[in-house]
């Protein structure tokens, strides 16, 4: 069984006693490739480190709506230059976030769509973070679907069946992380039923969040297994076939070189 965690922070602190260990024991569990994800300006050019040098790890950068505020305009300049570089498989995470209210939502939506247009221009896909601001999110992608086709992902998905056929119905994969294991979150199991078989994809978006049963332990991509069980069940696919399947529609979302 191969599987791809699309969505990790493994540059973060929390892994900086142990990496190489958490990264041979996601590869005997079968992830075969990892999507290292950026936030701001540093954890981007962390990203893009460890994808240099990891054949099996490629990154993703921009700024995540919750830095949007501390951005400088050389960050914005920085994040042009990182995307040049070839370990650079999509542009994010971007989105927006209205739980935190920490940064003005008129700055979220201009950095969203800078990364959209960034996607557009480099043609990479871009990754987006919604945290309660489904109908925003909906909005602004409608905006963006009016100068082409879109090519991305909603990356750890929580949001409603209604807000999932949104994307999903402007070109959007849907990817699922630990919360969907969560004993209670029967509704959204019921939305990672529904998703069409050629846009769902799996991530960890580790440490954060880790599936049951390890839930509120430290999550590494190596867990994006237990996701990957939980939801092959609820779609009635062997373990083996629901791998088979997000891996293909993440080689083809982020055009992973391992499929080149
Ligand atoms: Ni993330």
């Amino acid at each position: 069984m191969e599987l791809i965690d699309t969505h990790a922070h493994i540059q973060e602190d929390a892994f900086e006693a142990d990496r190489s260990e958490v990264l041979v024991r996601a590869f005997e569990a079968g992830v075969k490739h990892i999507v290292v994800v950026g936030f701001n300006v540093d954890s981007s050019r962390r990203a893009v480190e460890l994808a240099q040098v990891h054949p099996r790890l490629s990154a993703v950068v921009g700024i995540q709506p919750n830095y949007a505020h501390e951005a400088r305009p050389a960050d914005w300049d920085t994040i042009v230059e990182l995307v040049q570089d070839k370990s650079v498989v999509g542009i994010g995470e971007t989105g927006l976030d209205r739980y935190w209210k920490t940064v003005p939502i008129e700055l979220q939506i201009e950095y969203f769509h800078r990364h959209l247009q960034l996607s557009r221009e480099t043609g990479l896909p871009f990754v987006v973070h919604c945290r309660d601001a489904d109908e925003d999110i909906v909005v602004e992608l409608r905006k963006a679907a009016k100068d082409g086709p879109l090519n991305g992902v909603m990356h750890s998905f929580t949001g409603t069946m209604e807000t999932a056929q949104a994307c999903w119905e402007l070109g959007m994969h849907i990817s699922f992380a630990g919360m969907v294991t969560f004993k209670n979150n029967h509704a959204l199991r019921a939305v990672a039923a529904a998703v069409p078989s050629d846009r769902i994809v799996i991530e960890t978006d580790c440490p954060y969040l880790a599936p049951s049963p390890n839930r509120g332990k430290r999550n590494e991509p190596a867990f994006v297994t237990l996701t990957a069980d939980c939801l092959a069940g609820v779609r009635g696919l062997s373990s083996n076939e629901f791998a088979d399947l997000t891996t293909a529609n993440a080689q083809r979302l982020f055009r992973l070189p391992s499929c080149a």
